[in-house]
């Protein structure tokens, strides 16, 4: 069993113990896993090259952690409950030995398709169990999956497919998604057509639609798993072997295939499990996140199979068929942890409280939430309506490049302040820099936040660029990992996360790269060019403004020229990147050296036209007054 701090004086003191002697603590928590070779050296790290590595010298499978080691005692005990889209269609249970089942006999296929150890795998699927069976085959046989979120266009997919030069890819016929019907393999197909590495596609049968099948490159799911052996044996694992690679967002346009580690990760992933959501056996413990994002690898899949929880697993969305779904699901399982994202809640809050009516909820302890700051509105609507003031809220702050949680209270234990995410994680050490890198010590400061030692879950590498790994997050702040978020440590020493201090959006809790969005405007033939900001979004947290200058548009078809960069974005990225607010203009603030002034685009985004600051800089000052005029009838 992992261990589980249970009181706040507990916390306070394994803290202290495990930022002074944190290969101590990690040793610790490692030895309650199953490792077929134990390590020779706990730690090895240099933050100056990027360079980390836990438990060097291991050997091990992670599924053997999730199945075998398991088995005895769980067996019969759900591991995955499965909620489909359409509520009138029947739930899904797999106990830990069906889930076991599957997981072998997909491994054989995948083995029998031709994938081998350190191959990787790309995953592109709704959500349904099956998604989860793929990574785990993946993890048993050592290959490295990759999974994309299927609402990623097929631009996007094709550019992860070949960024991971991914042998085969595991996708579905269609998927649903609240009242719609997503054509998931021909956006696959599309990206397949446009890549030359895949060579082969497993496509599971979900919505029974007709879809083309490519003789010799596509296969169908359960006709592959039809003969396929029960038995086999989990390839022996290095505790350094890359476990997947997630892509994410950055501040330039080309997204980052961060790659996770098997042993490290798995230590994190459960041991912040089942400390931050106090998981007690047989509880049923409900994530609504996208498997597509971290918190679905790290808080749906892996922490909680490998703390042996029942992990409730949600195809659909959450305002269909009514704004009640997720209160419903709640009520139907049972759940007892409730982990989503503030847009979530705020949406949700917004439709009214007529939808929690009849809804009991009395099931639940513990709330969490993730993804992005929590404004105290929503935090106090979730704590009293949802919570009925008796269940702790976890805000935990983390990110992709973590792999698990880093600032959050311990659920019950550490006391919380709305909008905070209170406290460090075990082993966690953050730190406050000003902008010339002097670390600000003490309480009641503010600054960039980075973590100035390693913790077994941090992401080891960006896939194939090293270099850009390096210069991204241990450049800037020479020793430290730097986090891209501001932050403030306030008089009780409590951490609130600030938001992003670069060129990241945070869109409903979905991280984009202002540049990203730019690159898919600018391709439009009508675009010369154009700039992207956040703005404050009452629903979303941050919306997109998107300034767009294009010469050869004839006033009077701005309608037209609106939806068309719409559907490019849509189209190039997928339809969440959508910008909120386009604003046509001849020109954009620069400075003489040619750089985009964003910061005065953001304020007139946000609708503060009078606090630019110092625009002394300006080439152009006459481009602010005509964008500000412009800017009154977007709003
Ligand atoms: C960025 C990471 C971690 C899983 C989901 C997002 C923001 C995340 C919080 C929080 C305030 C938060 C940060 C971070 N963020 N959690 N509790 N409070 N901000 O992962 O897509 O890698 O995004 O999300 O800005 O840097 P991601």
């Amino acid at each position: 069993m992992i261990p589980k701090i249970s009181t706040l004086g507990g916390y306070i003191f394994e803290y202290q113990k495990s930022v002074t002697n944190p290969t101590g603590f990690w040793s610790n928590i490692a030895d309650s896993f199953y490792w077929r070779k134990k390590w020779d050296q706990a730690l090895e790290w240099d933050f100056t090259k990027g360079h980390v590595k836990w438990y060097e010298g291991a050997k091990l499978n992670i599924t053997e952690n999730i199945f075998e080691r398991h088995m005895f005692f769980r067996g019969q005990q759900p591991a995955i409950i499965w909620e489909p889209n359409d509520p009138s269609e029947a739930h899904r249970t797999l106990t830990y030995e069906a889930l076991f089942l599957e997981t072998k006999k997909f491994a054989n296929v995948l083995l029998a398709s031709g994938i081998k150890k350190g191959d990787r795998v790309a995953i592109y699927m709704p959500m349904v169990p099956e998604l989860v069976i793929s990574m785990l085959a993946c993890a048993r046989i050592g290959a490295i999956h990759s999974v994309t979120f299927a609402g990623f266009s097929a631009q996007s997919l094709s550019e992860r497919l070949q960024d991971a030069g991914a042998k085969l890819l595991i996708t579905s016929d269609g998927g649903f998604r609240g009242s719609k019907t997503i054509p998931i393999k021909q956006i696959a197909d599309e990206a397949m057509g446009s890549c030359k590495c895949v060579s082969k596609a497993i496509v599971l049968r979900r919505t029974g639609e007709n879809v083309p099948m490519l003789a010799g490159r596509d296969f169908w799911w359960h006709e592959l798993m039809e003969n396929s052996s029960v038995e086999n044996a989990a390839e022996t694992m290095d505790a350094e072997d890359p476990l997947f690679i997630l892509y994410t967002s950055g501040s330039t346009g080309k997204p980052k295939g961060l790659v996770h580690s098997t042993a490290g990760y798995m230590v994190y992933s459960a041991y912040t499990f089942r400390n931050i959501f106090q998981y007690g056996d047989g509880d049923i413990y409900f994530c609504s996140a996208d498997i597509g994002w971290i918190t679905g690898h790290s808080y749906l899949v892996y922490g909680p199979l490998l703390a042996g929880a029942t992990s409730l697993m949600f195809e659909g969305v959450p305002t269909w068929p009514d704004a009640g779904r997720f209160w419903e699901i709640i009520d139907k399982h049972q759940v007892n942890q409730f982990y989503t994202a503030p847009t979530a809640i705020r949406s949700l809050m917004a439709l009214g409280m007529e939808w929690l009516e009849s809804k009991n909820l009395s099931s639940l302890k513990v709330l969490g939430t993730v993804g992005e700051p929590i404004n105290e509105a929503a935090w106090h609507w979730y704590h009293d309506h949802i919570g009925k003031n008796r269940c702790p809220i976890v805000d935990t702050w983390w990110q992709t490049e973590t792999g698990g949680i880093m600032i959050s209270p311990y659920a019950g234990i550490t006391p919380t302040k709305p909008s905070y995410a209170t406290l460090p994680v075990m082993g966690i050490q953050p730190m406050i820099v000003d902008p010339e890198g002097k670390q600000l010590m003490g309480n009641s400061v503010e600054g960039n936040l980075c973590i100035g030692y390693p913790w077994p879950g941090m992401a080891r590498t960006i896939w194939g660029d090293h270099d850009r790994f390096v210069k991204t997050y241990f450049s800037t702040y020479p020793g430290l990992y730097f986090t891209g978020d501001g932050v403030k440590r306030d008089e009780d020493g409590y951490y609130r996360i600030l938001g992003r201090v670069d060129d990241v959006i945070n869109v409903s809790g979905h991280r984009l790269g202002t540049a990203e969005i730019e690159n898919a405007i600018n391709e439009h033939p009508l675009v010369d060019e154009s700039a992207v900001v956040g703005f404050p979004h009452p629903i979303k947290g941050q919306g997109i403004y998107a300034y767009v200058v294009c010469p050869q548009f004839s006033t009077g078809g701005e309608e037209g020229i609106r939806n068309s960069i719409m559907l490019a974005v849509s189209h190039m990225i997928g339809p969440f990147a959508r910008p909120d607010k386009i604003q046509i203009v001849s020109g954009l603030p620069k400075t003489r050296s040619g750089k985009i002034m964003r910061r005065i685009l953001m304020k007139i985004a946000e609708g503060k036209t009078s606090e630019f600051g110092d625009t002394s800089t300006l080439l152009d000052p006459e481009i602010v007054n005509e964008i500000v005029k412009g800017s009154e009838s977007i709003r």
